[in-house]
């Protein structure tokens, strides 16, 4: 598995981040190069880095960016606030993105006596920290999940919850590359995921590229197949799991986990810590972002319905606990029933 969807390339004074541009995702594996907070915020914006960690990831290099040409200390505090509220803004619902650039200015602040040039240098080395850990974080989440896989399993997943999505492994999909890798004959059906074709463009070229016998399926196809018994168990990712486990994820997760409880088909959750906001109580607290209504009625400028149609587009929605089979994160899963009180005590 060798997908860099963000990388640092050079050292802090005069390199650059890295990323693939997933909008050009499956005709053309083409690599763009960031050098500025507002490039970044515009690459995150348009989903050219996108998935919860990976915009985490990619904020933190953002803001690192931001102060790299701080004249003083004065200059670096002042442009590190600036450049945080900037980049928080950009996409509210993965809390990735706000933890990654909490986890940075609390870096910067930490440092505070050194002299400029080592607050600066300890900063970039933070945002090399949050990539390089979540790679270990992504395979040993894959490791926990396969543990649940059988042998001959069909297994079905939506968005993309993969190597794009995080430093490089992924976490619903660190499950499948996993198993595949242990010899488990899966095969996974892939929820095309509309308005912008996560799982056709990302997630069915992840697997294909590891050749995990996988089929592409209208999002509306899913409980069909649920019903005939072709589907053993559901992995998806979060953008961010509340104190009592209700958990955000791209529009239709929550559609998906009704249907499995009616078949009694396993639904579990795959997340790092780093996706977890203690700080809210319930889903219904979670910021759902809105997006362009173009993303449904004319997607990547394919017109497909007429022009000025009121259009309702949320990007995510919120499968509330009860509907979970469990959480799987890199301390371990969290079986259902998910409580506050067992989240409580499992990951604190
Ligand atoms: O709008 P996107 O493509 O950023 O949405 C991504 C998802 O919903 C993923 O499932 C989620 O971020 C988990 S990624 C490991």
């Amino acid at each position: 598995m060798k997908i860099n969807p963000i990388d640092w390339d050079g050292n802090h004074k005069q390199g650059r981040a890295i990323i693939i541009d997933q909008t050009q995702l499956p005709a053309r594996e083409e690599k763009i190069s960031i050098e500025t907070p507002s490039q970044m915020w515009d690459a995150i914006k348009a989903l050219k880095v996108r998935g919860a960690p990976a915009i985490g990831i990619a904020g933190a290099y953002g803001l690192f960016l931001g102060v790299r040409n701080a004249k003083d200390k004065e200059d670096f505090f002042s442009l590190l606030e600036k450049n945080f509220h900037y980049l928080k803004s950009c996409r509210p619902t993965a809390v990735n993105l706000a933890w990654a650039l909490e986890r940075m200015k609390r870096k910067a602040s930490d440092e505070k006596e050194s002299t400029l040039d080592s607050i600066k240098e300890s900063l970039w080395k933070e945002a090399n920290a949050i990539l390089a850990e979540d790679r270990e974080v992504c395979k040993t989440l894959g490791e926990i999940g396969n543990t649940l896989v059988k042998d001959k399993s069909n297994l079905l997943t939506h968005c993309n919850a993969g190597a794009l999505a995080t430093s490089g492994y992924g976490t619903a999909l660190s499950v499948f590359f996993t198993a595949f890798a242990c010899g488990k004959k899966i095969h996974v059906y892939v929820d095309e995921t509309r308005p912008l074709w996560q799982g056709a463009r990302l997630t069915a070229w992840e697997l294909q590229k590891e050749n995990i016998p996988c089929t592409l399926i209208c999002d509306n196809t899913a409980g069909f197949l649920m019903q005939q018994k072709k589907v053993d168990m559901i992995f998806v990712g979060a953008d961010r799991i509340t104190a009592k486990g209700d958990a955000a994820n791209k529009i239709g997760t929550y559609s998906l986990a009704v249907l499995a409880k009616a078949h009694a088909i396993p639904f579990y959750i795959v997340a790092p810590l780093s996706t977890f906001d203690f700080s809210l109580e319930s889903g219904s607290q979670i910021e759902i972002e809105e997006r362009s209504p173009l993303e449904v009625s004319k997607p990547y400028n394919l017109p497909i319905a007429p022009e000025n149609i009121p259009v309702y587009s949320p990007a995510f929605d919120v499968t509330p606990s009860q509907y979970l089979s469990g959480i799987i994160t890199e301390k371990g899963i969290v079986h259902a029933p998910v409580t506050k009180e067992k989240l409580a005590s499992f990951l604190r």
